[in-house]
């Protein structure tokens, strides 16, 4: 080779080094370069088939253990073994781990709200401030109280309620705010709470997603009057069905107790109305064979999500949930980012997900529609008990207001999840696989039309 060829092939080397530099941030440039076709067009995936992930729901023999110690006991509702039965241990051992004062064992993380609720003495006529990006459950535990699900927008880049939006939506009728602590990473507690303590409002945290996580020293769900966890079958913790509430007030987690146990207080008196919302012996069988071990997965779930995101840190085309101050560590869910199609040759997220997917790699939009474009509003100002909780015109502000949250509707668009509790626990090779296989979409972005 001549000097003057070996001149150029250098000159030529770095350009391509710059150019691509210039597009994609360093910690990504190993996993770039990708000459294989996409799997989705006949090519070899990053992850071929026998290659698979930690099953979900996690199971261990404690926990099936702790099953049939209980079917063999025959103690299987909690009012046979009030304060040492599986429940009532796992109160204690929850509200411990959570670093609060007392907590309930429910049927449901919906429960857990809707006894929320209903404790803090909120009912017809009155309203409360929530999220419009979150499960059904949030708005469903308002409208068992006969209250009013009032939704704000939400910060695009966070999936979180945006505090300005929240205070914006208050009305002489808002009692609380119930915050969604989306994917288990911390809502904007500092601005909330302070909304909270200016206008005299009450704090129900829906950590049903937050479960370990904290924020300023403080575990999600302590930080407000009262916080709700769910344990379905997809969750961090999970017992198929199940929820807790935690508090740092006996009174109030008596009038929950109470709430929950059809209005009958602990002292066996039928003092008020309520449902009957309790956990019973097995599914609190199952959650305490599991305690023992969550830690351990809650800490690989930060150190993978962690190095995911320093891996795409700066790349333009998937952006991570944005953390507010204060944020310590994240229950993740699920690991979320925003998909910005423009850095994707316009490709749509449908066909992004499907070369991903054929990768090995499932990713989904997550929830399809804000609660605020589902059929429930338009129901809702219709039954004849909210015509006479709530005025036409509060009615139809509300109903006007429900349609009007463009934040909401972005994160529905962009929104990128991976399901955080079976993949988050996998090795750091199965994370280079995720960040090799969306590198390859990107490097054949210009294919995704096809597909
Ligand atoms: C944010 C959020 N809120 C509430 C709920 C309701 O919990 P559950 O399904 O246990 O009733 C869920 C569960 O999906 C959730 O993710």
């Amino acid at each position: 080779m001549t000097n003057n060829n070996r001149g150029r092939r250098q000159f030529l080397g770095q350009l391509t080094a710059v150019t691509l530099a210039g597009m994609i941030p360093s910690p990504l440039l190993a996993f770039s370069g990708n000459s294989s076709s996409l799997a989705a067009l006949g090519g070899r995936p990053v992850r071929p088939a026998p290659k698979t992930w930690p099953k979900w729901p996690y199971v261990d023999d404690r926990m099936v253990e702790e099953v049939v110690k209980t079917t063999k006991s025959g103690i299987w509702s909690r009012i046979q073994a009030r304060t040492n039965g599986n429940v009532a241990t796992f109160e204690q051992r929850f509200a411990a781990l959570l670093g609060a004062k007392y907590s309930l064992g429910t049927g449901s993380g919906t429960q857990a709200l809707a006894i929320c609720v209903a404790a803090l003495g909120i009912g017809p006529g009155d309203e409360v401030i929530t999220s419009p990006y979150t499960d059904f459950g949030t708005i469903s535990a308002i409208i068992t109280n006969r209250a009013l699900p009032v939704m704000a927008d939400l910060d695009p880049a966070s999936y979180q309620l945006d505090p300005a939006d929240v205070e914006r939506k208050i009305t002489p009728a808002t009692k609380a705010i119930m915050p969604v602590h989306m994917m288990g990473l911390p809502a904007d507690m500092d601005r909330i709470m302070a909304i909270a303590a200016k206008h005299k409002l009450k704090v129900i945290e829906d950590a049903c997603q937050g479960v370990l996580a904290t924020h300023r020293g403080r575990t999600l769900g302590s930080i407000g009057e009262l916080g709700c966890f769910s344990f379905q079958a997809s969750k961090q913790i999970a017992c198929g069905e199940g929820g807790a509430i935690i508090c740092n007030d006996a009174a109030l987690m008596d009038a929950c107790f109470t709430v929950h146990n059809h209005g009958t207080d602990k002292a066996g008196k039928h003092v008020t109305i309520g449902p009957k919302y309790r956990m019973n012996e097995f599914e609190a069988a199952v959650l305490l064979g599991q305690l023992p071990t969550v830690v351990e997965r809650f800490k690989l779930r930060n150190r993978n999500a962690d190095y995911l995101t320093e891996k795409l840190k700066g790349f333009k085309g998937l952006v991570p949930q944005k953390k507010y101050a204060g944020t310590e560590s994240g229950s993740y869910y699920n690991y979320a980012m925003s998909y910005k199609k423009e850095h994707f040759n316009n490709a749509t997220r449908a066909q992004f997900l499907k070369a991903l997917a054929a990768e090995g790699i499932a990713m989904s939009g997550y929830i399809p529609r804000g609660m605020h474009r589902e059929p429930w509003v338009d129901y809702l100002v219709e039954q004849p008990d909210y015509k006479k909780m709530y005025s036409p015109a509060r009615l139809q502000a509300f109903r006007e207001a429900a349609r009007q949250l463009p934040g909401c509707d972005q994160v529905c668009d962009e929104m990128v999840a991976m399901h955080g509790c079976g993949t988050l626990i996998a090795g750091t090779a199965d994370m280079d696989d995720v960040v090799k296989a969306i590198m390859k979409v990107y490097d054949h972005r210009d294919k995704l039309a096809a597909l």
